[in-house]
């Protein structure tokens, strides 16, 4: 493989910018596991007043955000998680569901990784006997990362949240882009968050930090999480310099998303020009988009490897679907050389559609 130039990959291969970099130098720090530095603490602070939180606690990642929610949140073991059929913790999380939460998956076939309170009712609302698994956790991802990127609709969200509250199932907030619903629908976090027992939030993605979440909650979900974090590895000492990278995001970054967002919707627009692919640009609300390849020739699978050969990454989701994700280090020029890629690699074959 040759370097790389472009990187659609994910929008965690983001560089930390100078900035960044020198802020994470500079960090007032302590040890974090006693509560006792200041950048962590400030980071703290500064989430629970955005989501309007009680309490929160700083992790190295999403993974271990989902991961410890679903664990303080389930009750016993073989408890349900309800979620979308393409979320993450199922799709990419090496099964933490069963082997962290103890808990087990239950997918709903939602319509780009949204789904309907119609469709869980059922399940949440069925008489519950000791043959049957109960159903403890509703989660839901905003935005949708295989479901491209899509924002969950508040009403939505109201609607699913107040349907299992009724019956006493608690409700998680995937936050990996939550600032990407944020910037987009102009709706504050806290809005999204009032709904959620539990929600989390990640500046390792669209913010450009190199490593950081934030888990938040009631106090006594936070202190139950914090005996989980200890358990999995979590206490971080001298996080204050992680911290410190998060907090550069909030502060410098989180005003560039309405931009990223403009260049993707720009690709989807080129892109959809392009016979050998179908996409609706409508569809791409925020910096994900997924598109179907329907070329005589070439898989979504050709198409990454000869994407690849010419310095650009993406990810072929299966045989007819690639992703490409849009984040701080991609430019309008990037962009424009992409849509040259992927119609010289749509020529290159004579038999395009
Ligand atoms: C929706 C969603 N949840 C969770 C994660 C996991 O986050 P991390 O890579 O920080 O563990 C990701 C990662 O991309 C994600 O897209």
């Amino acid at each position: 493989m040759g370097k790389i130039k472009i990187d659609l990959f994910s929008d965690t291969n983001t560089e930390p910018t100078p900035g960044m970099r020198r802020a994470m130098c500079e960090a007032a720090v302590g040890n974090e596991v006693a509560g006792e530095d200041p950048t962590v603490n400030l980071l703290l602070e500064k989430v629970c007043a955005l989501l309007d939180k009680e309490a929160a606690v700083f992790l190295p990642s999403g993974t271990m955000c989902n991961g410890i929610a679903f664990r303080v949140l389930c009750e016993r073991p073989g408890d349900l998680i309800i979620l979308d059929q393409t979320a993450h913790p199922l799709k990419q999380s090496a099964g933490l569901i069963a082997g962290l939460a103890h808990a087990q998956p239950y997918p709903i076939d939602g319509e780009n990784g949204i789904f309907s309170v119609q469709q869980i009712e059922p399940i949440i609302a069925a008489p519950h006997n000791y043959n049957h698994a109960r159903a403890r956790v509703v989660s839901i991802e905003q935005t949708t990362n295989f479901g491209g990127g899509a924002i969950w609709p508040l009403q939505t969200i109201e609607e699913v949240c107040q349907l299992a509250h009724r019956y006493e199932v608690r409700t998680h907030l995937d936050g990996a882009r939550l600032f990407n619903a944020v910037v987009e629908t102009g709706i504050s976090a806290a809005r999204y968050a009032q709904y959620f027992d539990s929600v989390w939030v990640d500046f390792s993605k669209s913010l450009g930090a190199p490593i950081g979440a934030v888990l938040a909650g009631s106090q006594a979900f936070i202190d139950a999480a914090w005996y989980y974090k200890f358990q999995q590895g979590g206490g971080l000492h001298q996080a204050g310099m992680l911290a410190a990278g998060c907090l550069y995001g909030l502060e410098h970054h989180l005003q560039k998303l309405p931009e990223v967002h403009a260049h993707a919707k720009q690709l989807a627009k080129r892109l959809s020009q392009l016979s050998f692919i179908t996409l609706n640009p409508d569809d791409v609300q925020t910096n994900i988009v997924i598109f179907t390849v329907n070329h005589d020739c070439l898989s979504a699978f050709e198409i990454q490897q000869r994407l690849l050969e010419k310095g650009i990454r993406a990810l072929a989701i299966d045989q007819n679907r690639l992703r490409m994700m849009v984040h701080l280090d991609i430019s309008i020029t990037d962009i424009q050389t992409v849509f040259t890629a992927m119609r010289d690699i749509g020529k290159d074959d004579a038999n395009t559609r």
